[in-house]
């Protein structure tokens, strides 16, 4: 005896005694097994369930048949066809599951990765060095009980030149050191970009009593550009005014500042007679390394001296009561001096091969 596609024994409507349609049912088996392993994918496989099982499939049109069958026969072939229905959706099950299988397997193919390959790594940010040195220098003097103060970039003609005792004449307001804005302020006053923070002083002394200890970093510019000066560039102000402080407190605060900053006490300072407007007596803080590349060397770096009464005076205080120091250094300066950098603008081309050193 043949058996049906499900392993029972199958009937051949040939074996009996009636007429056989155009197929056998187990032809119409195999073209069903044939025409699903021939579909590829899903609207395929739609369209070759249809040929079979479809409103006009094979299968269908047999099961219609069956109406012209006599009660006896429409029950036998009725079973057969069943089985031949049931075998035939089995056939579309299993190769819907199987092109499922194919397409996933094909899209983990595609989108594999290679675990073993190196990472892309993560560009991590970090602080410019001329920030990273302002940052170890507020730190410094904030230790020893100074005050941090930030003002104005646009600066009025004032603050920045006459309320620290400098005349209409003086050589440092000319155009071809300051950059004048072409605009005055609300009030009427002369604009410009601060050539120094030292207006600082003035306007952080006019807001607070003494003993008054603060420094002032930030952003300065001048007409000026070469390998040691840039247009802008970042000082620090300092001013102490109190009762009865000395030259030497300003020299022991400066000298241990230094020491700090360059985390050696191999180092010598020096104060030498200079001039600036708003100081009398002036000095230029020299220094000296005893080792390295620039031992024995002296380096200018900072000018300072003793509050003018003048200036004493603008800021609201008796000067034969108050006694003030005043320093003001290029942030630049120490930050070439401390990593050894030769040029100084390199600081500003953004060049990450440059920058990236400091970040570490
Ligand atoms: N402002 C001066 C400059 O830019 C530097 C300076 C000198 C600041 C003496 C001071 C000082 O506070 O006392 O050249």
């Amino acid at each position: 005896m043949r058996t049906g596609p499900s392993g029972a024994p199958f009937l051949l409507v040939t074996d009996r005694n009636f007429d056989p349609m155009d197929a056998s049912l187990q032809q119409i088996v195999e073209d069903a097994r044939a025409a699903m392993a021939a579909a590829a994918e899903p609207a395929a496989l739609a369209n070759a369930k249809a040929r079979f099982l479809g409103k006009d499939g094979a299968l269908t049109q047999r099961m219609k048949a069956l109406g012209k069958l006599s009660a006896e026969e429409r029950s036998v072939v009725g079973r057969e066809l069943n089985e031949v229905k049931q075998a035939v959706e089995r056939l579309v099950v299993e190769r819907e599951a199987a092109i499922e299988q194919a397409q996933l397997q094909g899209r983990l193919a595609q989108e594999a990765i290679d675990v073993t390959l190196p990472g892309r790594g993560l560009g991590a940010g970090g602080l410019h060095p001329i920030t990273l040195t302002i940052e170890r220098i507020e730190a410094i003097f904030r230790s020893i009980g100074f005050d941090v103060a930030d003002g104005p970039e646009i600066e009025e003609d004032f603050y920045n030149f006459t309320a620290l005792n400098t005349p209409e004449n003086h050589p440092a307001r000319s155009m071809h050191d300051t950059f004048y804005v072409d605009a005055r302020d609300a009030n009427g006053h002369g604009l410009l970009l601060r050539t120094h923070t030292s207006p600082m002083q003035i306007r952080y002394a006019r807001m607070h009593k003494p003993p008054i200890k603060v420094i002032a970093p930030g952003k300065t510019y001048r007409v000026d550009s070469d390998a040691t000066h840039s247009p802008m560039f970042h000082q620090f102000e300092g001013l102490w005014v109190d009762e009865d402080i000395s030259f030497t407190d300003l020299k022991s605060v400066y000298t241990d500042f230094l020491r700090q900053f360059f985390e050696t006490d191999e180092l010598d300072v020096r104060f030498r007679p200079s001039y600036f407007p708003f100081t009398e007596p002036s000095a230029e803080i020299d220094m000296r390394f005893h080792d390295g590349p620039l031992a024995g060397r002296w380096l200018e770096v900072s000018g300072s001296g003793q509050v003018h009464p003048n200036v004493v005076r603008n800021i609201g205080l008796d000067p034969e009561r108050y006694i003030g120091f005043a320093f003001g250094s290029g942030v630049e300066r120490l930050a070439m001096l401390r990593y050894g950098v030769g040029d100084l603008r390199l600081f500003y081309e953004s060049d990450l091969r440059f920058l990236a050193q400091f970040n570490v």
